[in-house]
């Protein structure tokens, strides 16, 4: 009953598999989400049962999908009508095929946004892409709410004075050489903010009496401007619309050329320029004055802040973040010859997807607290507060590029996975061509999100239980679609296939793994009882 024949592709090499499986769980949920959710959810204490959850739940499953997927050499459906021609269980593939729609109709628009912002750092100076209407008003309206502090005019003295002595843009440069006699009274401190802040501000164009206002607030400065910016594109109702065909496009380009010269190909190219980018980001990141506190938020945990909806939001990230619970990993299991050890890959994968977000989070946590910003900056925080922090950062506008490249090829590698899970359910079980399967399919995961799409500017007044389209979208799937997909994979293992069928499949191919069936089941049995009580605690709000 496995597989329907010769004519199913496979994977060129380990290694292309590896980098696919790699590439696809390394995405937003690493660098775009994972700073974000840890920064709302309290830091370390979150970051501790992420990984918990990894280890007790993410590689189970992560070796279940595989190994499904792989003995039976198919999409989802078919693997579990595969293995239990009788019975509901096929469902469970059903469900991770329309959880491959869901998810990917809205991955797609803050991909979108990433392949914006690329554009957005590539056009010039970092700064320039901040709307000078956007600044002037924002002036204007700051200007006739704060009339009643006093306006400093140090900060002036200290440009002029600056200027006179012929000092350009170096920040530190410039502190360190304004002869203290010409500020008698303004902390270096304080000026060194300052004059950051007006630095970027001049290059938009605003007018010096303006600027003055801000010498009274400069800390203030840019996360506003970047965060004015970042809500002016997000609520249009055309770039971001663009941006998600753009990206849907990509990710159709690539599928269609199928798992080799495609999915396998692109990996190969895009994964090793991803890790190098992170490495060059982090180096920058710890190298800058006073990222330590970053890191003590990201590694030292607080366990007064952990709550049951902070555990399953950790658990339903561990899921997220390693593309498991709804067939993805099940899928590219599925083009993996017989000769592969399935262990020692499925680690691989595991662990390069926990490096990526932790070094993620190191890159990002060190440059927000050595800026002096908020860590819970929320679902924008890498567009509303990063760019502030590039138009400041010695090397930002460098940074800033790389930054949106590296997100936007964990996104595009990720959703190419998210795709393939639908484009082969049609092309395995409906006998569709491939082409035909990805290019509609594609336009139908496109048209779903729209309303994604348009969440933060036409109907953002439409919400579903308090949550526009995107932010429903997103917490159905990864806190109970891929939870709730893992934990029937596992039960689907102790109590149908057989834990004897599994641990069979896992040998095949290499590895001693000298472990009996007894005790795989109780691996399993706890696996299954964590999701189960973290559901429980994070639905009935624990620690509230
Ligand atoms: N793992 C991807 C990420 O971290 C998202 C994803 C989820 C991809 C599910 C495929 C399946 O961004």
């Amino acid at each position: 009953m496995a597989g329907n024949g010769s004519s199913r592709e496979q994977w060129g090499s380990r290694l292309g598999f590896i980098l696919a499986a790699a590439g696809s769980a390394v995405g937003l949920g690493n660098i775009w989400k994972f700073p974000f959710i840890t920064g709302m959810n309290g830091g370390a204490a979150f970051v501790l049962f992420y990984l918990i959850s990894i280890l007790l739940i993410g590689l189970p499953v992560m070796l279940i999908e595989i190994s499904i997927g792989r003995k039976t050499q198919l999409n989802p459906v078919g693997a579990f009508k595969s293995i239990s021609p009788r019975g509901p269980y096929f469902l469970i593939g059903v469900m991770g095929v329309l959880t491959a729609f869901v998810i990917l109709s809205y991955y797609s628009v803050i991909a979108g946004w990433t392949l914006s912002y690329i554009v957005k750092a590539v056009s010039g100076n970092f700064m320039d892409f901040t709307n000078t209407a956007v600044a002037i008003d924002m002036v204007d309206s700051f200007a006739g709410s704060r009339l009643d502090i006093p306006l400093t005019e140090i900060p002036w003295t200290a440009i002029d004075s600056l200027s006179a002595l012929g000092l350009h843009k170096d920040t530190l440069l410039a502190t360190q050489v304004i002869p203290s006699a010409v500020l008698p009274d303004v902390a270096v401190e304080q000026l060194k903010v300052t004059w950051m802040s007006i630095d970027s501000v001049a290059s938009m164009g605003v007018v010096r009496d303006s600027l003055a206002i801000w010498s009274v607030v400069p800390d203030t400065l840019l996360p506003m401007v970047a965060g004015m910016e970042f809500e002016a594109y997000s609520s249009s109702p055309n770039w971001p619309l663009v941006a998600h065909f753009a990206f849907i496009t990509l990710c159709v380009l690539v599928v269609i050329k199928g798992v080799k010269s495609g999915i396998e190909r692109w990996n190969r190219i895009l994964m090793p320029a991803l890790f190098v980018i992170i490495l060059l980001l982090v180096i920058r990141g710890i190298t800058l004055t006073g990222a330590s506190a970053g890191l003590k938020f990201l590694f030292l945990p607080d366990f007064s802040k952990l709550t049951g909806d902070v555990m399953l939001t950790a658990l339903g990230h561990a899921f997220f973040t390693l593309s498991l619970g709804m067939g993805a990993m099940m899928t590219y299991g599925s083009y993996l010859s017989r000769k592969e050890n399935l262990m020692k890959s499925a680690l691989w994968i595991v662990v390069m997807d926990t490096v990526v977000a932790l070094l993620a989070g190191t890159a990002i946590f060190s440059a927000v607290f050595a800026m002096g910003f908020e860590p819970s900056g929320g679902p924008g925080l890498v567009f509303n507060v990063l760019p502030g922090i590039f138009a400041v950062m010695p090397g930002g506008l460098y940074v800033g590029i790389l930054f949106f490249a590296l997100l936007s090829i964990a996104a595009i590698t990720s959703g190419v996975s998210l795709l393939e899970v639908v484009t082969s359910y049609f092309v395995d079980q409906k006998k569709w061509k491939r082409s035909r399967a990805t290019l509609l399919w594609g336009l139908v995961i496109f048209l779903i999100g729209i309303p994604s799409a348009l969440s933060y500017g036409l109907l953002k007044e439409f919400t579903l239980f308090g949550m526009n389209f995107f932010d429903f979208f997103d917490y159905m799937s990864f806190k109970y679609m891929l939870p709730l997909g893992g934990l029937f994979m596992v039960l689907f293992t102790i109590f149908r296939w057989g834990v004897g069928g599994f641990l069979a499949e896992l040998r095949q191919g290499g590895g001693k793994l000298r472990i009996s069936n007894e005790l795989l089941i109780v691996l399993l049995t706890i696996s299954a009882e964590f999701v189960l009580i973290t559901f429980v605690a994070g639905i009935m709000g624990w620690g509230k």
